[in-house]
């Protein structure tokens, strides 16, 4: 399963990527919100940082809107992959931009038949929201589970990318289910590296170390 820093601070990307987690990012326009920048800026020194596919969403809901930024931000950098969300003029745009050989990631699923129109219209990135569902307590991994078994039965070739992400399980999860991506927040992925009997395990071994002669 590859995996996505879901961030637009530039500061957790370039720690991620020192870890070797990351293969990609994933912005929206409230993580953007958050670092006080300009969105294109940010998705610029992103694409200097990481050798990946960058998700950077479009803001406009019309046909037209969309397939103008869409386009716009494709010809920024050959990595950059299109956010529209599932609406219906967003579909429409994603065949016209796939048409067109841009990749694009359709954001805000939460349900399976949603998927199914996103995979119809070429998308090349289905994001589902786990953690939103499990907040209205929906199930949100049983999502994931549908989505990969109806892409499996009719070999779509859109990629399942596990969104929405708020702690460890998830991610374990996500790649027992088969998903193809998930994008993970920093602060999840600095938790999937802890462990405690790690911790305590190196603090007995470097006591004991000190016991060796030298
Ligand atoms: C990523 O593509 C999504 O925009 C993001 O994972 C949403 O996460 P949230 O539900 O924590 O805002």
């Amino acid at each position: 399963m590859k995996i996505f820093i879901d961030s637009a601070d530039i500061s957790e990307i370039r720690e991620a990527a020192r870890m070797g987690a990351v293969d990609g990012v994933t912005t929206n326009p409230s993580l953007v919100a958050k670092t006080g920048r300009k969105y294109l800026d940010v998705v610029k020194e992103i694409c200097e940082l990481v050798d990946g596919p960058i998700s950077a969403e479009v803001l406009g809901i019309s046909y037209e809107d969309i397939l103008r930024e869409g386009r716009e931000w494709a010809a920024i950098h050959k990595n950059i992959v299109v956010k529209v969300p599932l609406i219906v003029e967003g579909l429409k745009a994603v065949r016209t931009l796939t048409n067109e050989g841009i990749k694009t990631n359709v954001t805000l699923c939460f349900s399976a038949s949603q998927a199914m129109l996103a995979a119809k219209a070429g998308a090349t990135y289905i994001s589902p929201f786990v953690g939103r569902l499990d907040d209205i307590s929906e199930d949100g991994m049983a999502l994931i589970d549908q989505i990969v078994t109806i892409y499996r039965n009719y070999h779509y070739k859109t990629e399942v990318l596990v969104a929405s992400v708020r702690h460890p399980i998830h991610v374990t999860q996500a790649a027992t289910l088969g998903a193809d991506v998930c994008t993970i927040p920093f602060k999840v992925i600095e938790q999937l590296a802890k462990h405690p009997l790690t911790d305590l395990g190196l603090a007995k071994f470097l006591e004991d170390a000190k016991k060796i002669p030298r």
